[in-house]
């Protein structure tokens, strides 16, 4: 069955080792018939919530009008949303942290989102597994309080430097992340 998958990629850099897996993912899901749409956070004008909580009120998801909302409907719609990233500071990058906090617009606004399925394509320079901890922890307990299902993670330790990722199997394991959908 096709699905409307959102990917939505944290990284800044274009040639970097997330956006090589993330490539590999659209074009394994795009070959399955699934209908991918791109958002990357860090190349696109899209801040982090204000908090005015007036969301979808002006017709709009969010009041502050940037980028969030050229995104928000395909999210709204999808079937499945998957995070690509790089772990920055044992944490989620600032950038694609601001989209991930306006998912906060569809609760205030009394949207329904539930029921969605979410995966993860994560790198990282150390080789310990654990750094992948604190961007892991805070989207499984959000999913949670969304009632978003795990559909698979891709954990990618070990890659600093742009290329890395292909001295590993990464981007063979994202694009066999679009057997889960
Ligand atoms: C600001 C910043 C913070 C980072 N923090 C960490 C970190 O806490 N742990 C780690 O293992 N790697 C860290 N890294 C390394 C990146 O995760 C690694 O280089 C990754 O492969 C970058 O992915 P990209 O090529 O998709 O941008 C950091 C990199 C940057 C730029």
């Amino acid at each position: 069955m096709s699905k409307k998958i959102v990917v939505i990629t944290g990284s800044p850099r274009k040639k970097g080792n997330s956006f090589a897996m993330t490539e590999a993912f659209i074009r394994a899901a795009e070959a399955k018939g699934h209908i991918v749409t791109r958002f990357d956070a860090a190349l696109k004008n899209a801040g982090g919530c204000r908090a005015c909580e007036t969301c979808f009120k002006t017709g709009k998801p969010c009041s502050f009008d940037d980028d969030f909302n050229t995104i928000a409907p395909a999210i709204q719609e999808a079937d499945a949303v998957v995070f690509s990233m790089p772990v920055y500071w044992y944490s989620i990058p600032a950038q694609i942290k601001g989209v991930i906090d306006r998912l906060f617009s569809f609760v205030v606004g009394g949207k329904d989102i539930s029921g969605k399925e979410y995966a993860t394509i994560l790198c990282c320079e150390e080789k310990d597994l654990t750094v992948f901890d604190g961007v892991r922890m805070p989207l499984e307990r959000s999913a949670a309080l969304l009632k978003w299902k795990l559909a698979g993670e891709v954990l990618v330790p070990g890659v600093l430097n742009i290329g890395d990722i292909e001295k590993t199997d990464g981007c063979r394991q994202a694009a066999a992340l679009a057997e889960k959908f």
